[in-house]
């Protein structure tokens, strides 16, 4: 495949919350939500991230569209550094880099109809499209997402949970970005709809030629639509390669533990999940382990592990990297 151009790089992105505690509120600790993620995004392409709840998904997401500041690290879309740009140059990208919420019950307003949430972007960019070209554009947008532009008048509560879904696509769409983080999207959905939104984004990102960053807890919501996947543990990259690579030749034990976790369907309706080697919650981001963060739960863990942290290196595919010093090496079984 072609090399594609690059959109979006991340660097040693870190973001850490400070704990203030007691009277005079003094600075006692971080939680260290992000340390130290890099990864680059091309152009078209859809990067999957997934790890547990509270390894900072959601810190990344935030961070890289700019609704949150680095502690340390940077974001450049296109060369432009996100948290540092002004002027145009900091009203492009606010365009060209948009972001998708999990809840499209608490992310959408309720006290608006679809029109106004759908107009608010070209209020907030005013020069983008006159006023008489709105209402146009706003119902081709609802075309665009699947939804019946009749309904432009209704109220997101009048709507089911996948259609909210699509109204935030919409709006997301709005300003014509290219780069779109979908911040699980369909974590709040019904497993019957999931895959209807999946295929709606899919859609779109052929047709707009968009690149994604698609946030899941799950590594069975991105496998059909990431073209790589980076793993996620507690506040770092702990994994990152091509989909084929990771759910076929897993190299860290943490990305196996998630695969194994994810059932595999049979026929007769078993459940023949493996036993998953993950047991409890991973510890806390305010006092991660030393050396490797995995190794509390790790069935792979030595001594080695505790001092030294693995640092991100060519896997057992090459074209993955992996951050173990002990990666698998053996095939899974699994298949594709
Ligand atoms: N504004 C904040 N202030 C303090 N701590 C925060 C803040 N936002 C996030 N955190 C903490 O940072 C860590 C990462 O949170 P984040 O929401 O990014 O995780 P996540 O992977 O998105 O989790 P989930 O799967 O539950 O959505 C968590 O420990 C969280 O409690
Ligand atoms: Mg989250």
């Amino acid at each position: 495949m072609a090399e594609r151009e690059t959109v979006l790089e991340v660097d040693s992105l870190v973001r850490y919350f400070p704990i203030r505690t007691g009277l005079l509120q003094r600075h006692s600790g971080d939680v260290r939500a992000l340390d130290g993620v890099s990864f680059t995004l091309g152009r078209g392409e859809t990067l999957g991230i997934v790890g547990e709840s509270g390894c900072g998904k959601s810190t990344l997401a935030r961070t890289v569209v700019g609704l949150d500041k680095p502690t340390s690290g940077s974001v450049r879309y296109r060369g432009t550094d996100v948290h540092r740009a002004s002027g145009s140059a900091l009203r492009k990208l606010r365009r060209r880099v948009q972001i998708v919420l999990q809840d499209p019950y608490t992310s959408l307003n309720p006290r608006k109809t679809v029109r106004d949430l759908l107009t608010e972007p070209f209020e907030i960019h005013r020069d983008v499209l006159p006023g008489p070209k709105r209402l146009p554009r706003v119902k081709e947008l609802m075309d665009l997402v699947g939804l019946n532009p009749d309904h432009l008048d209704r109220y997101p509560f009048q709507f089911s949970g996948g259609q909210r879904q699509r109204i935030g696509i919409a709006r997301a769409l709005a300003l014509e970005p290219e780069v779109v983080v979908c911040d699980e999207p369909v974590s709040a959905l019904d497993v019957s709809v999931q895959a209807q939104v999946v295929n709606l984004l899919r859609r779109l990102q052929r047709e707009l030629g968009l690149s994604y960053l698609f946030i899941a807890h799950d590594l069975s919501v991105v496998r059909h639509i990431s073209d790589r996947v980076a793993v996620m543990y507690l506040g770092k990259a702990v994994e990152l390669g091509d989909r084929r690579d990771v759910y076929d030749r897993p190299g860290h034990p943490y990305t196996r533990a998630l695969l194994e976790a994810v059932p595999i369907p049979e026929p007769d309706g078993r459940d023949t999940r493996r036993r998953t080697l993950l047991s409890g919650d991973p510890p806390s981001p305010v006092d991660p382990p030393s050396g490797c963060r995995f190794r509390t739960r790790c069935p792979k863990a030595q001594s080695l592990c505790a001092e030294t942290e693995p640092l991100l290196r060519i896997g057992s595919a090459p074209a993955s990297e992996v951050a173990c010093h002990f990666p698998e090496g053996i095939p899974s079984s699994r298949g594709t």
